[in-house]
């Protein structure tokens, strides 16, 4: 019987046109069988942190949380912002890392990959976003880094991706997540 795997995508990026919504759209074609995949979209449409709404979370912050608890595992594309990772990504973070104790994404596996136009292909972008995940609790996959730069070369029309290291990348990057969800499954046992 095939292992099935429920896993969801989530851009960082809120731009229409978005090169990494694009890759995360272009992953369906990566997936091995029994993978489920959907992408949340329209992070923009989640509203600014705050405090004093964890007890009633607004209908899309909710819609987010069970989309997120409803995975087996998350994989998150993003771009880099003035060298970091952008607003809108973190505040989705700041959502699902609350309640402490029944955070969201608190021991949730979780790849990451980042797409960018120019040279760097979001390194210290990523930095960020493993220490923002470290302190959530989730788990990341620590290898392979996947850095896909001069992303406009390299994404066709079609919205295929025409680089075979990347392509290599993104594979063992799908590969590793499975294997931390097989960990952790076997860790809830
Ligand atoms: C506010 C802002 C800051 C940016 N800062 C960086 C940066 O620090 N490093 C970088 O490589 N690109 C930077 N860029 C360029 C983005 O990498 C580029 O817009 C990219 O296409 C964004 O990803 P997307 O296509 O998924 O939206 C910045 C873009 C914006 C709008």
């Amino acid at each position: 019987m095939v292992e099935e795997f429920k896993l969801l995508g989530v851009s960082g990026s809120v731009r229409e046109g978005s090169y990494n919504t694009k890759v995360l759209e272009y992953l369906r074609n990566l997936l091995p069988d029994g993978c489920r995949y959907e992408i949340f979209e329209n992070i923009s449409d989640i509203p600014f942190y705050d405090q004093s709404f964890e007890s009633r979370l607004p209908e899309r912050v909710l819609a987010l949380r069970n989309a997120v608890q409803d995975a087996d595992g998350l994989i998150i594309a993003t771009p880099e912002h003035n060298a970091s990772v952008p607003a809108a990504l973190k505040n989705v973070l700041e959502w699902l890392s609350r309640p402490i104790g029944n955070a969201a994404i608190e021991q949730k596996p979780v790849a990451i990959l980042g797409v960018a136009p120019g040279l760097y292909g979001t390194i210290r972008s990523q930095i960020h976003l493993r220490q923002i995940l470290h302190s959530t609790g989730a788990f990341v996959v620590q290898k392979p880094e996947v850095y896909i730069n001069e992303i406009a070369r390299k994404l066709d029309q079609h919205g295929d991706l025409n680089d075979e290291v990347a392509v290599k990348h993104l594979v063992e990057l799908i590969g590793e997540l499975q294997r931390l969800i097989r960990q952790h499954r076997r860790l809830r046992s």
